[in-house]
């Protein structure tokens, strides 16, 4: 049945680096047809570069990268953006200076072409009913929570194969996490494999049926989300000792112990 489907994301020996700067070493995970796939790990684990290397915004050094089968390597972020792969990146993710629609414009011609707009402004408007009610306001004067949503709605276009959202949850109220989550969600239910970048465990795990714990460029655990708290929440408590540790041994000034220029 389902056997000969390729997962939608398959990333398979990468590494990654800016610069000198290595932040990936050998990372290798895939994603099913319609999965949620919590992406977890401490504060500069990688789980960004990750989400920049799947979706072309940072070139891989070595390693392949797949969507639904295709293979990706080295292709610009539009093409792979086309491929099926929709990216909310960390952050806000909006122009400040134009209204919401605008912003929704610009996207959906990118990724879906002109004849589709409208209709994506319709489908957009209807999931998201707070952001046609300010379809005309600048997305700048928008809350810290509706310009995350902004930004999901401009990747969620056609509907995507596969969505990594970036700490969607980062600096919101938790009422506000809720609208968000239940925009990924709703993306879920009409077929859009989800991998989902977070700090808050319980957020990510909770919508997931599998995780990734990455730590310090590697993946520490890839395999069912009920296994990965305690790894997830070890390796944080783990990078906070060394963090201590570093703190009160050295001083301050002093440079962080995981300088990771030739580790291989
Ligand atoms: N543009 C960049 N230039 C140089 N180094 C970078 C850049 N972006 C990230 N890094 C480094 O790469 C490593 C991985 O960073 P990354 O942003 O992927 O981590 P993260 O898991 O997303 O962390 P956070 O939870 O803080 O968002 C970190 O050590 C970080 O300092
Ligand atoms: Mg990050």
């Amino acid at each position: 049945m389902t056997r000969l489907e390729p997962p939608v994301l398959e990333l398979e020996a990468v590494r990654a680096a800016y610069g000198p700067y290595r932040a990936l070493f050998g990372v290798s995970f895939s994603v099913d047809r319609g999965a949620a796939v919590a992406l977890l790990g401490p504060n500069g684990a990688g789980k960004s570069t990750v989400a920049r290397v799947a979706s072309g915004l940072v070139r891989v050094s070595s390693g392949s990268v797949r969507v639904d089968g295709r293979d990706v390597t080295g292709e610009p972020a539009w093409r792979i953006a086309r491929a099926g792969l929709a990216h909310v990146p960390e952050g806000r993710g909006v122009f400040d200076s134009l209204s919401v629609e605008e912003n929704l414009v610009l996207s959906f011609r990118r990724r879906a072409g002109r004849g589709e707009v409208s209709t994506s402004l319709e489908r957009a408007y209807e999931r998201f009913p707070a952001l046609g009610q300010r379809r005309h306001d600048r997305a700048g004067a928008l809350s810290g929570g509706q310009q995350r949503l902004l930004s999901l709605a401009k990747v969620l276009v056609a509907p995507p194969k596969v969505l990594i959202a970036d700490e969607l949850s980062l600096g919101l109220a938790p009422s506000v996490i809720d609208d968000v989550y239940a925009g990924l969600a709703d993306a879920r239910r009409s077929g859009t494999a989800l991998v989902v970048v977070e700090q808050q465990i319980d957020r990510a795990l909770a919508l997931a049926s599998s995780a990734v714990v990455l730590d310090r460029g590697a993946v520490v655990y890839f395999g069912p989300a009920q296994g990965a708290r305690a790894v997830a929440e070890e390796v944080v408590a783990r990078r906070h000792r060394v963090e201590e540790d570093a703190a009160t041994q050295v001083g301050p000034g002093a440079r962080p112990p995981a300088g990771r220029e030739g580790r291989t």
